[in-house]
Protein backbone atom coordinates (compact mmCIF):
# COMPACT_ATOMS: atom_id res chain seq x y z
CA UNK A 1 0.00 0.00 0.00
CA UNK A 2 1.23 3.37 -1.06
CA UNK A 3 1.12 6.84 1.48
CA UNK A 4 -1.20 8.59 -1.55
CA UNK A 5 -3.87 5.77 -1.58
CA UNK A 6 -6.32 6.80 0.55
CA UNK A 7 -6.64 3.71 2.86
CA UNK A 8 -5.77 4.22 6.40
CA UNK A 9 -4.68 1.17 8.22
CA UNK A 10 -6.01 0.69 11.58
CA UNK A 11 -2.97 -1.20 14.14
CA UNK A 12 -4.43 -1.58 17.55
CA UNK A 13 -2.11 -2.34 20.46
CA UNK A 14 -4.65 -2.43 23.34
CA UNK A 15 -3.15 -6.13 24.19
CA UNK A 16 0.56 -4.42 24.15
CA UNK A 17 0.72 -0.94 25.10
CA UNK A 18 -3.05 -0.65 26.35
CA UNK A 19 -1.82 -3.52 28.79
CA UNK A 20 1.28 -1.62 29.66
CA UNK A 21 -1.30 0.79 31.95
CA UNK A 22 -0.73 0.17 35.65
CA UNK A 23 -3.39 -3.31 36.74
CA UNK A 24 -4.68 -3.64 33.17
CA UNK A 25 -2.44 -7.22 32.68
CA UNK A 26 -4.70 -9.80 30.90
CA UNK A 27 -4.38 -13.31 31.19
CA UNK A 28 -4.01 -15.39 28.14
CA UNK A 29 -7.71 -15.88 27.49
CA UNK A 30 -9.30 -12.58 28.11
CA UNK A 31 -6.32 -11.60 26.00
CA UNK A 32 -7.79 -14.33 23.25
CA UNK A 33 -11.52 -12.91 23.86
CA UNK A 34 -10.71 -9.53 23.29
CA UNK A 35 -8.53 -10.09 19.70
CA UNK A 36 -11.65 -12.17 18.32
CA UNK A 37 -13.63 -8.61 18.87
CA UNK A 38 -10.62 -6.93 17.46
CA UNK A 39 -11.02 -9.37 14.40
CA UNK A 40 -15.07 -8.37 14.13
CA UNK A 41 -14.06 -4.89 14.57
CA UNK A 42 -11.75 -5.82 11.23
CA UNK A 43 -9.03 -3.95 12.66
CA UNK A 44 -6.08 -4.69 9.89
CA UNK A 45 -3.14 -5.49 12.27
CA UNK A 46 -3.40 -6.98 16.23
CA UNK A 47 -0.56 -5.95 18.21
CA UNK A 48 -0.86 -8.78 20.54
CA UNK A 49 1.76 -8.18 22.64
CA UNK A 50 5.45 -8.39 23.33
CA UNK A 51 6.59 -11.74 23.05
CA UNK A 52 9.81 -11.81 24.95
CA UNK A 53 8.45 -10.21 28.03
CA UNK A 54 7.20 -13.19 29.83
CA UNK A 55 6.32 -16.31 28.92
CA UNK A 56 2.70 -15.38 29.75
CA UNK A 57 2.75 -13.19 26.90
CA UNK A 58 4.40 -15.17 24.43
CA UNK A 59 2.02 -18.01 24.80
CA UNK A 60 -0.49 -15.29 24.48
CA UNK A 61 0.56 -13.94 20.70
CA UNK A 62 0.73 -17.47 20.00
CA UNK A 63 -2.79 -18.40 21.43
CA UNK A 64 -4.01 -15.11 19.40
CA UNK A 65 -1.86 -16.42 15.95
CA UNK A 66 -3.83 -19.69 16.24
CA UNK A 67 -7.75 -18.30 16.81
CA UNK A 68 -7.30 -14.86 14.64
CA UNK A 69 -7.16 -15.44 10.88
CA UNK A 70 -8.77 -12.28 9.21
CA UNK A 71 -6.20 -9.08 10.97
CA UNK A 72 -2.41 -9.54 10.90
CA UNK A 73 -0.93 -10.31 14.05
CA UNK A 74 2.01 -8.65 15.37
CA UNK A 75 4.30 -8.89 18.19
CA UNK A 76 6.61 -5.93 19.81
CA UNK A 77 10.01 -6.88 19.85
CA UNK A 78 13.38 -5.11 21.05
CA UNK A 79 16.46 -4.63 18.34
CA UNK A 80 17.70 -7.33 19.76
CA UNK A 81 18.19 -10.91 18.07
CA UNK A 82 16.60 -12.76 20.69
CA UNK A 83 13.70 -10.75 21.37
CA UNK A 84 12.67 -10.94 17.59
CA UNK A 85 13.30 -14.93 17.14
CA UNK A 86 10.98 -15.28 20.21
CA UNK A 87 8.54 -12.81 18.27
CA UNK A 88 8.85 -15.02 15.27
CA UNK A 89 8.14 -17.92 17.10
CA UNK A 90 5.45 -16.79 18.92
CA UNK A 91 4.16 -15.54 15.92
CA UNK A 92 4.27 -18.89 13.56
CA UNK A 93 0.48 -20.20 13.78
CA UNK A 94 -0.40 -16.49 11.87
CA UNK A 95 -1.77 -16.42 8.67
CA UNK A 96 -0.30 -13.07 8.48
CA UNK A 97 2.29 -11.93 10.85
CA UNK A 98 4.26 -8.71 11.09
CA UNK A 99 7.41 -8.09 13.73
CA UNK A 100 7.84 -4.46 15.28
CA UNK A 101 11.05 -3.74 16.76
CA UNK A 102 11.87 -0.19 18.09
CA UNK A 103 14.74 1.72 19.64
CA UNK A 104 14.82 4.64 20.95
CA UNK A 105 16.31 7.48 19.06
CA UNK A 106 16.54 10.83 21.38
CA UNK A 107 19.55 12.01 22.96
CA UNK A 108 18.48 11.86 26.03
CA UNK A 109 17.14 7.55 25.36
CA UNK A 110 20.37 6.59 23.88
CA UNK A 111 22.60 8.44 26.71
CA UNK A 112 20.50 8.44 30.00
CA UNK A 113 18.75 4.99 29.30
CA UNK A 114 20.60 2.67 26.40
CA UNK A 115 24.16 4.60 27.18
CA UNK A 116 24.70 3.65 22.91
CA UNK A 117 26.26 5.49 21.04
CA UNK A 118 23.94 7.53 17.54
CA UNK A 119 26.24 4.82 15.69
CA UNK A 120 25.46 1.87 17.80
CA UNK A 121 22.02 2.92 17.91
CA UNK A 122 21.81 3.36 13.95
CA UNK A 123 23.79 -0.74 13.25
CA UNK A 124 21.49 -2.23 15.98
CA UNK A 125 18.53 -0.49 14.06
CA UNK A 126 19.83 -1.89 10.67
CA UNK A 127 20.84 -5.43 11.98
CA UNK A 128 17.42 -5.98 13.76
CA UNK A 129 15.81 -5.31 11.01
CA UNK A 130 17.46 -7.26 8.65
CA UNK A 131 17.17 -9.97 10.61
CA UNK A 132 13.26 -9.20 11.36
CA UNK A 133 13.70 -9.69 7.71
CA UNK A 134 14.60 -13.20 7.39
CA UNK A 135 11.55 -14.62 9.51
CA UNK A 136 8.28 -12.10 7.12
CA UNK A 137 8.24 -10.07 4.80
CA UNK A 138 6.14 -7.78 7.27
CA UNK A 139 8.30 -5.66 9.21
CA UNK A 140 8.16 -2.24 11.47
CA UNK A 141 10.23 0.02 12.71
CA UNK A 142 9.84 2.69 15.58
CA UNK A 143 12.55 5.08 16.64
CA UNK A 144 11.39 5.51 20.08
CA UNK A 145 10.81 9.32 21.79
CA UNK A 146 10.78 10.01 17.50
CA UNK A 147 9.15 13.34 18.46
CA UNK A 148 11.89 14.21 20.68
CA UNK A 149 14.50 12.75 18.33
CA UNK A 150 17.41 15.19 15.86
CA UNK A 151 15.77 15.15 12.20
CA UNK A 152 18.64 14.57 11.09
CA UNK A 153 19.82 11.21 13.19
CA UNK A 154 16.37 10.27 12.24
CA UNK A 155 16.99 10.87 9.01
CA UNK A 156 20.04 8.59 8.68
CA UNK A 157 18.52 5.55 10.89
CA UNK A 158 15.10 5.67 8.97
CA UNK A 159 16.58 5.07 6.09
CA UNK A 160 19.00 2.54 6.79
CA UNK A 161 16.24 0.36 8.34
CA UNK A 162 14.30 1.07 4.66
CA UNK A 163 17.19 -0.04 3.29
CA UNK A 164 16.96 -3.38 5.47
CA UNK A 165 13.47 -4.34 4.52
CA UNK A 166 10.84 -2.02 6.66
CA UNK A 167 8.16 -2.27 5.25
CA UNK A 168 6.66 0.18 7.92
CA UNK A 169 7.78 3.08 9.48
CA UNK A 170 5.99 4.12 12.84
CA UNK A 171 6.36 7.18 14.52
CA UNK A 172 5.95 7.57 18.32
CA UNK A 173 5.01 10.41 19.73
CA UNK A 174 6.48 8.23 22.98
CA UNK A 175 5.93 10.68 25.79
CA UNK A 176 3.12 12.59 24.55
CA UNK A 177 5.04 15.95 23.85
CA UNK A 178 4.21 16.45 20.14
CA UNK A 179 1.53 19.08 19.20
CA UNK A 180 -0.49 18.46 16.15
CA UNK A 181 0.93 21.10 13.49
CA UNK A 182 4.48 20.19 13.98
CA UNK A 183 4.26 16.51 14.65
CA UNK A 184 2.77 16.22 11.00
CA UNK A 185 5.29 18.81 9.61
CA UNK A 186 8.10 16.72 11.01
CA UNK A 187 6.35 13.30 9.46
CA UNK A 188 6.11 15.14 5.93
CA UNK A 189 10.02 16.58 6.18
CA UNK A 190 11.40 13.26 7.14
CA UNK A 191 9.53 11.65 4.13
CA UNK A 192 10.59 14.53 1.59
CA UNK A 193 14.11 13.75 2.56
CA UNK A 194 14.87 10.62 2.94
CA UNK A 195 15.60 9.42 -0.27
CA UNK A 196 13.36 5.28 0.22
CA UNK A 197 10.67 7.01 2.22
CA UNK A 198 8.19 5.73 -0.34
CA UNK A 199 9.39 2.13 -0.29
CA UNK A 200 7.23 1.78 3.53
CA UNK A 201 3.96 2.83 4.93
CA UNK A 202 4.18 5.87 7.29
CA UNK A 203 2.28 5.17 10.87
CA UNK A 204 1.72 7.01 13.65
CA UNK A 205 1.88 6.11 17.55
CA UNK A 206 0.72 8.89 20.21
CA UNK A 207 0.39 8.92 23.69
CA UNK A 208 -2.22 11.22 25.52
CA UNK A 209 -0.21 13.10 27.92
CA UNK A 210 -2.12 16.46 26.56
CA UNK A 211 -4.49 14.99 25.65
CA UNK A 212 -3.44 15.63 22.34
CA UNK A 213 -3.23 12.07 20.96
CA UNK A 214 -6.05 11.55 18.54
CA UNK A 215 -5.64 15.39 17.32
CA UNK A 216 -1.69 14.03 16.37
CA UNK A 217 -2.48 11.00 14.75
CA UNK A 218 -5.34 13.20 12.64
CA UNK A 219 -2.39 15.33 11.53
CA UNK A 220 0.09 12.76 11.16
CA UNK A 221 -2.18 11.43 8.70
CA UNK A 222 -3.34 14.70 6.77
CA UNK A 223 -0.06 16.79 7.08
CA UNK A 224 2.44 14.23 7.43
CA UNK A 225 1.00 11.81 4.79
CA UNK A 226 1.14 8.50 7.42
CA UNK A 227 -1.29 6.07 6.36
CA UNK A 228 -1.50 3.78 9.56
CA UNK A 229 -2.67 4.94 12.94
CA UNK A 230 -1.74 3.23 16.35
CA UNK A 231 -4.27 3.14 18.45
CA UNK A 232 -6.39 1.00 21.30
CA UNK A 233 -9.70 0.46 22.29
CA UNK A 234 -10.83 3.38 25.06
CA UNK A 235 -7.25 5.19 24.18
CA UNK A 236 -6.24 2.63 26.96
CA UNK A 237 -2.34 2.69 27.74
CA UNK A 238 0.23 4.01 30.25
CA UNK A 239 0.01 7.32 31.58
CA UNK A 240 -2.57 9.14 30.14
CA UNK A 241 -2.84 6.64 27.55
CA UNK A 242 -2.95 6.06 23.53
CA UNK A 243 -4.73 7.09 20.62
CA UNK A 244 -8.24 6.01 21.21
CA UNK A 245 -9.52 3.60 18.47
CA UNK A 246 -13.35 4.95 18.59
CA UNK A 247 -12.62 8.00 17.89
CA UNK A 248 -9.95 8.41 15.46
CA UNK A 249 -12.06 6.18 13.33
CA UNK A 250 -15.72 7.98 13.74
CA UNK A 251 -13.94 11.38 12.60
CA UNK A 252 -12.64 10.18 9.65
CA UNK A 253 -15.85 8.76 9.17
CA UNK A 254 -17.98 11.84 10.49
CA UNK A 255 -16.00 14.23 8.87
CA UNK A 256 -15.42 12.01 5.57
CA UNK A 257 -15.90 14.82 3.27
CA UNK A 258 -12.86 16.52 4.85
CA UNK A 259 -10.62 13.29 5.30
CA UNK A 260 -11.46 11.35 2.29
CA UNK A 261 -9.97 8.39 3.67
CA UNK A 262 -11.18 4.65 4.09
CA UNK A 263 -10.70 2.23 7.01
CA UNK A 264 -12.11 -1.33 7.26
CA UNK A 265 -13.55 -0.91 10.97
CA UNK A 266 -17.08 -1.96 11.42
CA UNK A 267 -18.35 0.87 13.61
CA UNK A 268 -21.26 -1.28 14.50
CA UNK A 269 -18.70 -3.28 16.67
CA UNK A 270 -16.82 -0.40 18.83
CA UNK A 271 -19.51 -0.07 21.69
CA UNK A 272 -18.80 -3.92 22.50
CA UNK A 273 -15.46 -3.67 22.13
CA UNK A 274 -15.49 -0.97 24.37
CA UNK A 275 -17.63 -2.60 26.88
CA UNK A 276 -15.37 -6.05 26.92
CA UNK A 277 -11.92 -4.02 27.30
CA UNK A 278 -13.27 -2.12 30.27
CA UNK A 279 -14.47 -5.03 31.89
CA UNK A 280 -11.60 -7.36 31.71
CA UNK A 281 -8.88 -4.48 32.65
CA UNK A 282 -11.41 -2.74 35.58
CA UNK A 283 -10.43 0.37 33.67
CA UNK A 284 -14.04 2.52 33.67
CA UNK A 285 -15.13 4.33 30.79
CA UNK A 286 -15.60 8.01 31.83
CA UNK A 287 -19.48 9.02 31.33
CA UNK A 288 -18.67 11.87 29.05
CA UNK A 289 -16.09 9.99 26.77
CA UNK A 290 -16.36 10.47 23.61
CA UNK A 291 -18.15 7.95 21.15
CA UNK A 292 -18.31 5.68 23.89
CA UNK A 293 -19.09 6.64 27.21
CA UNK A 294 -22.76 6.15 28.62
CA UNK A 295 -23.42 9.79 28.23
CA UNK A 296 -21.93 10.47 24.81
CA UNK A 297 -25.62 10.42 23.01
CA UNK A 298 -27.80 11.41 26.30
CA UNK A 299 -29.61 14.85 25.87
CA UNK A 300 -30.66 16.28 29.11
CA UNK A 301 -31.05 19.69 28.22
CA UNK A 302 -34.91 20.86 27.24
CA UNK A 303 -33.36 22.85 24.30
CA UNK A 304 -31.55 19.62 23.19
CA UNK A 305 -34.27 17.23 23.73
CA UNK A 306 -36.89 19.21 22.20
CA UNK A 307 -34.55 19.93 19.14
CA UNK A 308 -33.82 16.14 18.97
CA UNK A 309 -37.57 15.11 18.82
CA UNK A 310 -38.19 17.54 15.82
CA UNK A 311 -34.68 16.53 13.87
CA UNK A 312 -32.23 14.33 15.55
CA UNK A 313 -29.83 15.66 13.79
CA UNK A 314 -29.92 19.48 15.51
CA UNK A 315 -27.81 18.01 18.19
CA UNK A 316 -26.53 14.20 16.76
CA UNK A 317 -23.68 14.57 14.37
CA UNK A 318 -23.32 10.51 14.48
CA UNK A 319 -26.02 7.94 15.06
CA UNK A 320 -25.68 5.55 18.44
CA UNK A 321 -26.54 2.44 16.57
CA UNK A 322 -23.75 3.01 14.03
CA UNK A 323 -21.15 2.37 16.61
CA UNK A 324 -23.55 -0.47 18.45
CA UNK A 325 -24.94 1.39 21.04
CA UNK A 326 -28.76 -0.75 21.15
CA UNK A 327 -31.63 0.68 23.52
CA UNK A 328 -31.15 -1.55 26.87
CA UNK A 329 -33.55 -4.36 26.86
CA UNK A 330 -34.35 -6.89 28.90
CA UNK A 331 -32.95 -10.02 27.21
CA UNK A 332 -33.77 -13.22 29.45
CA UNK A 333 -35.50 -13.90 32.61
CA UNK A 334 -35.90 -16.74 35.07
CA UNK A 335 -38.23 -18.59 32.62
CA UNK A 336 -35.76 -18.81 29.61
CA UNK A 337 -34.08 -21.98 28.79
CA UNK A 338 -30.84 -23.12 28.15
CA UNK A 339 -31.31 -23.00 24.45
CA UNK A 340 -32.93 -18.62 24.66
CA UNK A 341 -29.26 -18.38 26.48
CA UNK A 342 -26.95 -20.12 23.84
CA UNK A 343 -28.17 -17.61 20.97
CA UNK A 344 -27.94 -14.38 23.47
CA UNK A 345 -23.95 -15.74 23.87
CA UNK A 346 -23.40 -16.21 19.93
CA UNK A 347 -25.04 -12.54 19.12
CA UNK A 348 -23.18 -11.25 21.98
CA UNK A 349 -20.19 -13.02 20.15
CA UNK A 350 -18.71 -14.75 22.73
CA UNK A 351 -17.66 -18.27 22.11
CA UNK A 352 -17.26 -20.61 24.86
CA UNK A 353 -14.64 -23.66 24.14
CA UNK A 354 -17.09 -26.64 25.37
CA UNK A 355 -20.37 -27.24 25.94
CA UNK A 356 -19.21 -27.78 29.77
CA UNK A 357 -18.26 -24.11 29.78
CA UNK A 358 -21.43 -23.43 28.26
CA UNK A 359 -23.51 -25.11 31.19
CA UNK A 360 -21.07 -23.67 33.95
CA UNK A 361 -22.08 -19.95 32.90
CA UNK A 362 -25.93 -21.30 32.52
CA UNK A 363 -26.14 -22.54 36.23
CA UNK A 364 -24.17 -18.94 36.86
CA UNK A 365 -27.09 -17.45 34.72
CA UNK A 366 -29.79 -19.20 36.83
CA UNK A 367 -28.31 -18.52 40.09
CA UNK A 368 -28.38 -14.56 38.90
CA UNK A 369 -31.99 -14.49 37.75
CA UNK A 370 -32.98 -15.75 41.03
CA UNK A 371 -32.31 -13.29 42.98
CA UNK A 372 -32.99 -10.36 40.05
CA UNK A 373 -35.49 -10.48 38.06
CA UNK A 374 -34.32 -8.82 34.20
CA UNK A 375 -31.05 -9.73 33.01
CA UNK A 376 -29.36 -7.56 30.77
CA UNK A 377 -26.70 -8.06 27.73
CA UNK A 378 -24.10 -6.36 30.18
CA UNK A 379 -25.42 -8.69 33.01
CA UNK A 380 -24.70 -11.70 30.46
CA UNK A 381 -20.82 -9.84 29.79
CA UNK A 382 -19.86 -10.13 33.14
CA UNK A 383 -21.17 -13.39 34.51
CA UNK A 384 -19.29 -15.15 31.47
CA UNK A 385 -15.86 -13.21 32.44
CA UNK A 386 -16.75 -13.96 36.02
CA UNK A 387 -16.81 -17.90 35.04
CA UNK A 388 -14.10 -17.99 32.88
CA UNK A 389 -11.97 -15.63 35.40
CA UNK A 390 -12.74 -18.60 38.12
CA UNK A 391 -11.64 -21.15 35.64
CA UNK A 392 -8.39 -19.51 35.26
CA UNK A 393 -7.90 -18.29 38.86
CA UNK A 394 -8.87 -20.13 41.00
CA UNK A 395 -6.09 -20.00 44.22
CA UNK A 396 -8.69 -18.05 46.07
CA UNK A 397 -12.28 -18.37 45.18
CA UNK A 398 -15.08 -16.57 47.04
CA UNK A 399 -17.98 -18.98 48.44
CA UNK A 400 -20.32 -17.11 50.73
CA UNK A 401 -20.70 -13.70 52.54
CA UNK A 402 -22.32 -11.87 55.90
CA UNK A 403 -22.22 -8.69 56.56
CA UNK A 404 -23.97 -6.11 59.14
CA UNK A 405 -24.33 -2.79 59.44
CA UNK A 406 -26.80 -0.21 61.52
CA UNK A 407 -26.40 3.69 62.13
CA UNK A 408 -23.93 3.93 64.78
CA UNK A 409 -22.28 0.49 64.93
CA UNK A 410 -19.19 -0.68 63.35
CA UNK A 411 -20.06 -2.69 60.28
CA UNK A 412 -18.79 -6.53 60.40
CA UNK A 413 -18.40 -9.00 57.70
CA UNK A 414 -17.97 -13.21 57.69
CA UNK A 415 -16.55 -13.89 54.59
CA UNK A 416 -16.13 -17.49 53.39
CA UNK A 417 -13.50 -18.03 50.96
CA UNK A 418 -11.20 -20.87 49.63
CA UNK A 419 -7.57 -20.62 49.15
CA UNK A 420 -6.30 -23.43 46.99
CA UNK A 421 -9.10 -25.46 47.45
CA UNK A 422 -9.23 -25.50 51.16
CA UNK A 423 -12.40 -23.48 52.79
CA UNK A 424 -12.02 -20.32 55.31
CA UNK A 425 -14.10 -18.27 57.03
CA UNK A 426 -13.09 -15.27 58.54
CA UNK A 427 -14.55 -12.00 60.05
CA UNK A 428 -13.98 -8.76 60.21
CA UNK A 429 -14.85 -4.81 61.32
CA UNK A 430 -14.21 -2.03 59.66
CA UNK A 431 -15.19 1.91 58.71
CA UNK A 432 -17.59 0.69 56.25
CA UNK A 433 -18.52 -2.57 54.98
CA UNK A 434 -16.20 -2.67 52.12
CA UNK A 435 -13.80 -2.04 54.51
CA UNK A 436 -14.85 -4.84 56.87
CA UNK A 437 -15.47 -7.01 54.16
CA UNK A 438 -11.44 -6.08 53.07
CA UNK A 439 -10.27 -6.47 56.51
CA UNK A 440 -11.83 -9.67 56.87
CA UNK A 441 -10.00 -11.17 54.08
CA UNK A 442 -6.95 -9.55 54.49
CA UNK A 443 -6.83 -11.00 58.45
CA UNK A 444 -6.54 -14.80 56.84
CA UNK A 445 -4.49 -14.11 53.79
CA UNK A 446 -2.14 -11.15 54.98
CA UNK A 447 -1.15 -10.36 51.26
CA UNK A 448 0.45 -7.12 52.95
CA UNK A 449 -1.12 -5.42 49.51
CA UNK A 450 -1.87 -1.58 49.40
CA UNK A 451 -5.36 -0.91 47.97
CA UNK A 452 -4.88 1.83 45.41
CA UNK A 453 -7.98 2.35 43.62
CA UNK A 454 -11.89 0.93 44.60
CA UNK A 455 -14.21 1.55 42.25
CA UNK A 456 -18.54 1.17 41.70
CA UNK A 457 -19.96 0.91 38.82
CA UNK A 458 -23.91 -0.16 37.88
CA UNK A 459 -23.59 -2.65 34.89
CA UNK A 460 -27.22 -1.86 33.73
CA UNK A 461 -29.98 1.07 35.08
CA UNK A 462 -31.92 0.96 38.01
CA UNK A 463 -31.18 -0.04 41.55
CA UNK A 464 -31.71 -3.61 40.85
CA UNK A 465 -28.35 -3.37 38.42
CA UNK A 466 -25.46 -5.49 39.20
CA UNK A 467 -22.71 -3.59 40.84
CA UNK A 468 -18.58 -3.59 39.23
CA UNK A 469 -16.59 -3.34 41.43
CA UNK A 470 -12.50 -2.64 40.73
CA UNK A 471 -10.11 -3.15 43.36
CA UNK A 472 -6.65 -2.06 42.55
CA UNK A 473 -4.05 -3.74 44.45
CA UNK A 474 0.02 -2.96 44.52
CA UNK A 475 2.90 -5.02 45.98
CA UNK A 476 6.60 -4.90 45.49
CA UNK A 477 6.37 -2.45 42.64
CA UNK A 478 3.67 -4.85 41.10
CA UNK A 479 0.28 -3.54 40.30
CA UNK A 480 -3.04 -5.31 39.27
CA UNK A 481 -6.80 -4.76 39.25
CA UNK A 482 -9.07 -7.30 40.22
CA UNK A 483 -13.08 -7.07 39.16
CA UNK A 484 -16.24 -8.12 40.60
CA UNK A 485 -19.66 -8.52 39.73
CA UNK A 486 -22.86 -9.21 41.88
CA UNK A 487 -26.05 -7.60 42.36
CA UNK A 488 -24.83 -6.98 45.92
CA UNK A 489 -22.26 -4.52 45.93
CA UNK A 490 -20.37 -6.03 49.13
CA UNK A 491 -20.12 -9.08 47.69
CA UNK A 492 -18.70 -8.31 44.30
CA UNK A 493 -15.75 -6.12 46.44
CA UNK A 494 -15.17 -9.20 47.88
CA UNK A 495 -14.95 -11.18 44.33
CA UNK A 496 -12.75 -8.27 43.12
CA UNK A 497 -10.56 -8.20 46.29
CA UNK A 498 -9.92 -12.20 45.64
CA UNK A 499 -9.44 -11.38 42.29
CA UNK A 500 -6.86 -8.98 42.83
CA UNK A 501 -5.19 -10.98 44.95
CA UNK A 502 -5.32 -13.96 42.46
CA UNK A 503 -3.38 -11.58 40.42
CA UNK A 504 -0.83 -11.12 42.93
CA UNK A 505 -0.24 -14.84 43.19
CA UNK A 506 0.32 -15.68 39.97
CA UNK A 507 4.28 -15.25 39.73
CA UNK A 508 4.47 -14.37 36.00
CA UNK A 509 6.73 -11.87 35.81
CA UNK A 510 6.76 -9.25 33.00
CA UNK A 511 9.55 -7.34 31.32
CA UNK A 512 8.37 -3.68 30.39
CA UNK A 513 9.63 -2.66 26.82
CA UNK A 514 10.52 1.05 27.66
CA UNK A 515 11.80 0.47 31.26
O1 LIG B 1 5.32 4.73 22.75
C1 LIG B 1 6.20 4.13 22.13
O2 LIG B 1 7.25 4.66 21.77
C2 LIG B 1 5.99 2.71 21.87
C3 LIG B 1 6.92 2.09 20.89
C4 LIG B 1 7.36 0.74 21.32
C5 LIG B 1 6.31 2.11 19.53
O3 LIG B 1 5.05 2.13 22.36
ZN1 LIG C 1 3.50 3.60 23.08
Amino acid sequence: MSNSSNRLIIFDTTLRDGEQSPGASMTRDEKVRIARQLERLRVDVIEAGFAAASPGDFESIKAIATAVRESTICSLSRANDRDIARAAEALAPAERKRIHTFIATSKLHMEAKLRMLPEQVLVQARNAVRFARQHTDDVEFSPEDGSRSDEDFLCRVLEGVIEEGATTINFPDTVGYAVPELFGETIRRLRERIPNSDKAVWSVHCHNDLGLAVANSLAGVMIGGARQIECTINGLGERAGNTALEEVVMALRTRGGYYNLECGIDTTQIVAASKMVSQITGFAVQPNKAVVGANAFAHASGIHQDGMLKSRETYEIMRAEDVGWTATKIVLGKLSGRNAFKQRLQELGIDLASEAEVNAAFARFKELADRKADIFDEDILALVSDEQQSQEREFYRFVALEQRSASGEMPTAKVVFSIDGEEHVSEGRGDGPVDATVNAIEGEVGSGAELVLFSVNAISTGTQSQGEVTMRLSRDGRIVNGVGADPDIIVASAKAYLSALNKLHSKIERVNPQP
